[in-house]
Protein backbone atom coordinates (compact mmCIF):
# COMPACT_ATOMS: atom_id res chain seq x y z
CA UNK A 1 0.00 0.00 0.00
CA UNK A 2 0.77 3.74 -1.06
CA UNK A 3 2.62 5.61 1.77
CA UNK A 4 -0.31 7.99 0.78
CA UNK A 5 -2.77 5.75 0.89
CA UNK A 6 -1.75 4.85 3.99
CA UNK A 7 -2.16 8.72 5.54
CA UNK A 8 -5.32 9.29 3.36
CA UNK A 9 -7.00 6.56 5.69
CA UNK A 10 -5.40 7.50 8.59
CA UNK A 11 -6.50 11.08 7.57
CA UNK A 12 -9.97 9.77 6.98
CA UNK A 13 -10.05 7.93 10.13
CA UNK A 14 -9.16 11.61 12.11
CA UNK A 15 -11.71 13.62 9.85
CA UNK A 16 -14.90 11.09 10.62
CA UNK A 17 -13.22 11.87 14.70
CA UNK A 18 -13.25 15.22 14.12
CA UNK A 19 -16.17 16.05 12.00
CA UNK A 20 -17.89 17.28 14.85
CA UNK A 21 -15.76 19.60 16.41
CA UNK A 22 -14.66 21.13 13.22
CA UNK A 23 -18.25 21.92 12.49
CA UNK A 24 -18.53 22.73 15.64
CA UNK A 25 -15.42 25.08 15.22
CA UNK A 26 -16.64 26.55 11.76
CA UNK A 27 -13.28 24.73 10.71
CA UNK A 28 -13.69 24.20 6.84
CA UNK A 29 -10.26 23.11 6.26
CA UNK A 30 -10.28 19.36 4.62
CA UNK A 31 -6.30 19.28 4.06
CA UNK A 32 -4.43 16.74 1.70
CA UNK A 33 -5.69 16.32 -1.61
CA UNK A 34 -9.22 17.54 -0.91
CA UNK A 35 -10.50 14.25 -1.93
CA UNK A 36 -9.71 14.54 -5.67
CA UNK A 37 -6.85 11.71 -5.75
CA UNK A 38 -3.78 14.17 -6.65
CA UNK A 39 -0.86 14.17 -5.73
CA UNK A 40 -0.22 17.34 -3.30
CA UNK A 41 2.91 19.01 -3.41
CA UNK A 42 4.03 21.52 -1.01
CA UNK A 43 6.81 23.27 -2.29
CA UNK A 44 8.48 26.33 -0.62
CA UNK A 45 10.66 28.16 -2.83
CA UNK A 46 13.63 30.34 -1.96
CA UNK A 47 12.13 34.12 -3.08
CA UNK A 48 12.77 35.82 -6.57
CA UNK A 49 16.51 37.18 -6.21
CA UNK A 50 17.57 36.20 -9.34
CA UNK A 51 17.03 35.57 -13.26
CA UNK A 52 17.53 31.92 -12.41
CA UNK A 53 15.11 31.88 -9.33
CA UNK A 54 12.38 33.03 -11.83
CA UNK A 55 12.73 30.30 -14.70
CA UNK A 56 12.86 27.25 -11.83
CA UNK A 57 9.90 28.94 -10.14
CA UNK A 58 8.25 28.55 -14.12
CA UNK A 59 9.73 25.30 -14.03
CA UNK A 60 8.41 23.80 -11.14
CA UNK A 61 4.90 25.64 -11.91
CA UNK A 62 4.96 24.61 -15.46
CA UNK A 63 5.72 21.03 -14.46
CA UNK A 64 2.87 20.43 -11.90
CA UNK A 65 0.38 21.06 -14.16
CA UNK A 66 2.09 18.42 -16.64
CA UNK A 67 1.93 16.03 -14.47
CA UNK A 68 -1.72 16.51 -12.67
CA UNK A 69 0.41 17.43 -9.28
CA UNK A 70 -1.67 19.81 -6.97
CA UNK A 71 0.90 22.54 -6.08
CA UNK A 72 0.90 24.29 -2.93
CA UNK A 73 3.59 27.18 -3.76
CA UNK A 74 5.09 29.62 -1.01
CA UNK A 75 7.98 32.15 -2.07
CA UNK A 76 9.98 32.60 1.19
CA UNK A 77 11.16 36.36 0.56
CA UNK A 78 14.89 34.48 1.23
CA UNK A 79 14.01 34.23 4.35
CA UNK A 80 14.22 31.07 6.19
CA UNK A 81 11.59 31.54 9.26
CA UNK A 82 9.18 32.39 6.48
CA UNK A 83 10.42 28.62 4.97
CA UNK A 84 9.93 27.04 8.24
CA UNK A 85 6.46 28.46 8.57
CA UNK A 86 5.42 27.58 5.15
CA UNK A 87 6.31 23.81 6.27
CA UNK A 88 4.78 23.77 9.06
CA UNK A 89 1.54 24.87 7.24
CA UNK A 90 2.15 22.07 4.80
CA UNK A 91 2.49 19.46 7.15
CA UNK A 92 -0.62 21.01 8.76
CA UNK A 93 -2.69 20.73 6.12
CA UNK A 94 -1.32 17.28 5.65
CA UNK A 95 0.13 17.45 1.95
CA UNK A 96 1.18 14.12 0.31
CA UNK A 97 5.12 15.36 -0.31
CA UNK A 98 7.04 18.37 0.54
CA UNK A 99 9.65 20.12 -1.70
CA UNK A 100 11.91 22.97 -0.86
CA UNK A 101 15.19 24.96 -1.75
CA UNK A 102 16.77 26.08 1.54
CA UNK A 103 18.03 29.63 1.66
CA UNK A 104 20.62 28.68 3.99
CA UNK A 105 22.33 25.41 4.68
CA UNK A 106 22.26 24.89 8.33
CA UNK A 107 19.10 25.09 10.95
CA UNK A 108 16.55 22.71 9.65
CA UNK A 109 16.69 19.91 12.00
CA UNK A 110 13.74 20.45 13.75
CA UNK A 111 11.23 21.12 11.52
CA UNK A 112 12.50 18.10 8.89
CA UNK A 113 11.64 15.69 12.21
CA UNK A 114 7.96 17.45 12.43
CA UNK A 115 7.71 16.13 8.44
CA UNK A 116 9.17 12.70 9.74
CA UNK A 117 6.96 12.20 12.27
CA UNK A 118 3.89 13.26 10.12
CA UNK A 119 4.75 10.59 7.70
CA UNK A 120 5.37 13.34 5.35
CA UNK A 121 8.64 12.97 2.55
CA UNK A 122 10.71 15.80 1.69
CA UNK A 123 12.55 16.32 -1.31
CA UNK A 124 15.36 18.96 -1.51
CA UNK A 125 15.58 20.78 -4.39
CA UNK A 126 18.46 23.18 -6.01
CA UNK A 127 20.08 23.85 -2.37
CA UNK A 128 21.01 21.03 -0.04
CA UNK A 129 20.85 21.26 4.03
CA UNK A 130 23.75 20.34 6.02
CA UNK A 131 21.90 17.83 8.74
CA UNK A 132 23.79 14.74 9.95
CA UNK A 133 20.77 12.62 9.74
CA UNK A 134 20.30 11.82 5.88
CA UNK A 135 16.69 9.88 6.72
CA UNK A 136 15.57 13.65 7.27
CA UNK A 137 15.03 13.73 3.08
CA UNK A 138 14.45 11.35 0.72
CA UNK A 139 16.56 12.81 -1.73
CA UNK A 140 18.52 15.90 -3.26
CA UNK A 141 18.49 17.22 -6.57
CA UNK A 142 20.38 19.77 -7.66
CA UNK A 143 23.64 21.10 -9.03
CA UNK A 144 27.29 20.37 -7.94
CA UNK A 145 27.81 23.53 -6.53
CA UNK A 146 31.79 22.96 -6.06
CA UNK A 147 32.49 22.05 -9.74
CA UNK A 148 31.02 24.91 -10.66
CA UNK A 149 32.69 26.79 -8.89
CA UNK A 150 35.74 24.65 -9.58
CA UNK A 151 35.33 24.98 -13.35
CA UNK A 152 35.53 28.66 -13.82
CA UNK A 153 38.27 28.93 -11.31
CA UNK A 154 40.56 26.01 -13.95
CA UNK A 155 39.14 28.62 -17.05
CA UNK A 156 41.43 31.07 -15.15
CA UNK A 157 44.03 28.86 -14.20
CA UNK A 158 44.19 28.31 -18.18
CA UNK A 159 43.60 31.84 -19.14
CA UNK A 160 46.56 32.76 -16.77
CA UNK A 161 49.03 30.65 -17.23
CA UNK A 162 51.64 32.92 -19.16
CA UNK A 163 51.16 35.81 -16.33
CA UNK A 164 53.92 37.13 -14.81
CA UNK A 165 52.62 39.10 -11.96
CA UNK A 166 49.77 38.95 -9.61
CA UNK A 167 46.37 38.57 -11.04
CA UNK A 168 43.96 40.80 -8.64
CA UNK A 169 40.20 38.72 -8.57
CA UNK A 170 37.39 39.77 -6.96
CA UNK A 171 34.56 37.65 -5.82
CA UNK A 172 30.50 38.41 -5.64
CA UNK A 173 29.32 35.90 -3.22
CA UNK A 174 26.06 34.77 -2.66
CA UNK A 175 23.49 34.83 -0.23
CA UNK A 176 25.53 34.07 3.05
CA UNK A 177 25.34 30.99 4.62
CA UNK A 178 23.62 29.15 1.35
CA UNK A 179 25.17 25.87 -0.17
CA UNK A 180 25.75 27.61 -4.01
CA UNK A 181 27.84 30.36 -2.20
CA UNK A 182 29.72 27.94 0.24
CA UNK A 183 30.31 25.68 -2.29
CA UNK A 184 31.47 27.85 -5.35
CA UNK A 185 33.51 29.97 -2.91
CA UNK A 186 35.65 26.57 -2.26
CA UNK A 187 35.61 25.13 -5.58
CA UNK A 188 36.51 27.73 -7.57
CA UNK A 189 39.88 29.03 -4.42
CA UNK A 190 40.73 25.38 -4.65
CA UNK A 191 41.33 25.60 -8.44
CA UNK A 192 42.78 29.31 -8.36
CA UNK A 193 45.36 27.60 -5.80
CA UNK A 194 47.47 25.95 -8.55
CA UNK A 195 48.34 29.52 -9.88
CA UNK A 196 49.90 31.74 -7.10
CA UNK A 197 49.93 34.73 -8.80
CA UNK A 198 46.38 34.29 -8.67
CA UNK A 199 44.96 36.35 -5.66
CA UNK A 200 41.52 37.09 -4.28
CA UNK A 201 41.64 40.61 -2.51
CA UNK A 202 38.13 41.30 -2.22
CA UNK A 203 35.48 39.11 -1.62
CA UNK A 204 31.93 39.84 0.03
CA UNK A 205 28.30 38.80 -0.93
CA UNK A 206 25.57 40.39 -3.33
CA UNK A 207 22.87 37.93 -1.64
CA UNK A 208 22.83 37.32 -5.37
CA UNK A 209 20.71 40.19 -6.60
CA UNK A 210 21.63 42.59 -9.40
CA UNK A 211 21.32 45.74 -7.46
CA UNK A 212 23.78 44.34 -4.55
CA UNK A 213 26.06 43.20 -6.67
CA UNK A 214 26.23 46.81 -8.23
CA UNK A 215 26.62 48.36 -4.99
CA UNK A 216 29.22 45.70 -3.67
CA UNK A 217 31.66 46.54 -6.93
CA UNK A 218 31.18 50.00 -6.28
CA UNK A 219 32.93 49.61 -3.15
CA UNK A 220 35.79 46.85 -4.85
CA UNK A 221 36.40 49.66 -7.24
CA UNK A 222 37.19 52.02 -5.17
CA UNK A 223 39.19 50.13 -2.49
CA UNK A 224 40.89 48.17 -5.37
CA UNK A 225 42.25 50.42 -7.97
CA UNK A 226 43.68 47.51 -9.97
CA UNK A 227 41.06 44.65 -10.65
CA UNK A 228 41.69 41.94 -13.25
CA UNK A 229 39.10 39.89 -12.88
CA UNK A 230 35.68 39.39 -11.28
CA UNK A 231 34.03 35.88 -9.95
CA UNK A 232 30.40 36.37 -9.64
CA UNK A 233 28.61 33.32 -7.98
CA UNK A 234 25.63 34.24 -10.66
CA UNK A 235 24.99 35.92 -13.64
CA UNK A 236 22.13 38.63 -11.55
CA UNK A 237 25.22 39.85 -9.60
CA UNK A 238 27.57 40.04 -12.45
CA UNK A 239 24.97 42.07 -14.76
CA UNK A 240 24.70 44.68 -11.96
CA UNK A 241 28.72 44.76 -11.65
CA UNK A 242 28.73 45.53 -15.28
CA UNK A 243 27.07 48.76 -14.36
CA UNK A 244 29.50 49.64 -11.50
CA UNK A 245 32.54 48.98 -14.12
CA UNK A 246 30.90 50.71 -16.93
CA UNK A 247 30.46 53.85 -14.36
CA UNK A 248 34.15 53.37 -13.20
CA UNK A 249 35.40 54.33 -16.61
CA UNK A 250 36.63 50.29 -17.37
CA UNK A 251 35.60 47.95 -20.17
CA UNK A 252 33.63 44.93 -18.49
CA UNK A 253 35.89 41.63 -20.20
CA UNK A 254 38.35 43.89 -21.35
CA UNK A 255 40.34 45.42 -18.52
CA UNK A 256 38.26 43.40 -16.27
CA UNK A 257 37.59 39.67 -17.18
CA UNK A 258 34.00 38.37 -15.74
CA UNK A 259 33.49 35.09 -14.75
CA UNK A 260 29.87 34.51 -13.65
CA UNK A 261 27.74 30.96 -12.74
CA UNK A 262 23.94 30.37 -14.55
CA UNK A 263 23.71 30.97 -17.77
CA UNK A 264 20.19 32.58 -17.44
CA UNK A 265 19.61 34.36 -21.14
CA UNK A 266 20.85 37.99 -19.70
CA UNK A 267 24.19 36.28 -18.36
CA UNK A 268 24.58 34.55 -22.04
CA UNK A 269 23.29 37.94 -23.83
CA UNK A 270 25.98 39.44 -21.71
CA UNK A 271 28.56 36.93 -22.95
CA UNK A 272 27.78 36.86 -26.48
CA UNK A 273 28.38 40.84 -26.63
CA UNK A 274 31.72 39.82 -25.04
CA UNK A 275 30.98 42.28 -21.61
CA UNK A 276 31.21 38.50 -19.58
CA UNK A 277 34.03 36.13 -20.20
CA UNK A 278 33.11 32.89 -19.30
CA UNK A 279 30.13 31.34 -17.37
CA UNK A 280 29.51 27.98 -15.65
CA UNK A 281 25.88 26.96 -16.10
CA UNK A 282 23.71 25.78 -13.46
CA UNK A 283 20.70 24.84 -14.49
CA UNK A 284 16.98 25.88 -13.40
CA UNK A 285 15.03 23.34 -14.95
CA UNK A 286 14.48 21.25 -12.45
CA UNK A 287 10.52 21.11 -12.62
CA UNK A 288 9.91 17.76 -14.00
CA UNK A 289 12.65 15.58 -12.35
CA UNK A 290 10.91 17.00 -8.79
CA UNK A 291 7.21 15.20 -9.88
CA UNK A 292 8.56 12.20 -10.91
CA UNK A 293 10.21 12.20 -8.06
CA UNK A 294 6.93 13.60 -5.70
CA UNK A 295 4.95 10.66 -7.85
CA UNK A 296 8.12 8.04 -6.67
CA UNK A 297 8.31 8.85 -3.39
CA UNK A 298 4.82 9.51 -2.51
CA UNK A 299 4.18 5.80 -3.89
CA UNK A 300 6.70 4.55 -1.28
CA UNK A 301 9.22 3.85 -3.83
CA UNK A 302 12.93 3.78 -3.37
CA UNK A 303 14.86 6.73 -4.66
CA UNK A 304 18.64 7.81 -5.60
CA UNK A 305 20.13 9.55 -2.20
CA UNK A 306 21.38 12.20 -4.75
CA UNK A 307 20.33 13.51 -8.33
CA UNK A 308 22.88 15.81 -10.07
CA UNK A 309 21.85 18.05 -12.92
CA UNK A 310 23.51 17.87 -15.84
CA UNK A 311 25.44 20.92 -16.67
CA UNK A 312 27.88 22.94 -19.34
CA UNK A 313 30.49 25.75 -19.55
CA UNK A 314 30.26 28.65 -21.66
CA UNK A 315 32.93 30.76 -23.69
CA UNK A 316 31.95 33.97 -25.57
CA UNK A 317 31.71 31.96 -29.02
CA UNK A 318 29.52 29.11 -27.69
CA UNK A 319 27.25 31.60 -26.44
CA UNK A 320 26.70 33.22 -29.57
CA UNK A 321 25.50 29.74 -30.45
CA UNK A 322 23.43 28.35 -28.04
CA UNK A 323 21.69 32.31 -27.47
CA UNK A 324 18.81 31.76 -29.93
CA UNK A 325 17.75 27.80 -28.44
CA UNK A 326 18.19 29.35 -24.98
CA UNK A 327 14.69 28.72 -23.08
CA UNK A 328 15.57 30.63 -19.87
O1 LIG B 1 20.68 28.07 -5.78
C1 LIG B 1 20.92 28.47 -7.10
C2 LIG B 1 21.34 29.89 -7.13
O2 LIG B 1 20.32 30.69 -6.55
C3 LIG B 1 21.54 30.50 -8.50
O3 LIG B 1 22.82 30.35 -8.99
C4 LIG B 1 21.27 31.93 -8.22
O4 LIG B 1 21.10 32.73 -9.36
C5 LIG B 1 20.05 31.79 -7.39
O5 LIG B 1 19.61 32.90 -6.79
Amino acid sequence: MSTRRTRTIVAALATVLLAGSMAACGNSDTGGDGGDGKIVLGFSQVGAESGWRTANTTSIKEAATEAGIELKFDDAQQKQENQIKAIRNFIQQKVDVIAFSPVVESGWDTVLKEAKDAGIPVILTDRAVDSADKTLYKTFLGSDFVKEGRLAGEWLVEQTKTATGPVNIVELQGTTGSAPANDRKEGFAAAIAANPNLKIVASQSGDFKRADGKQVMEQFLKANPDIDVLFAHNDDMGLGALEAITAAGKVPGKDITIITIDAVKDGMQALADGKFNFIAECSPLLGPQLMELAKKVDAGEEVPARIETEETTFTQEQAKEALPNRKY
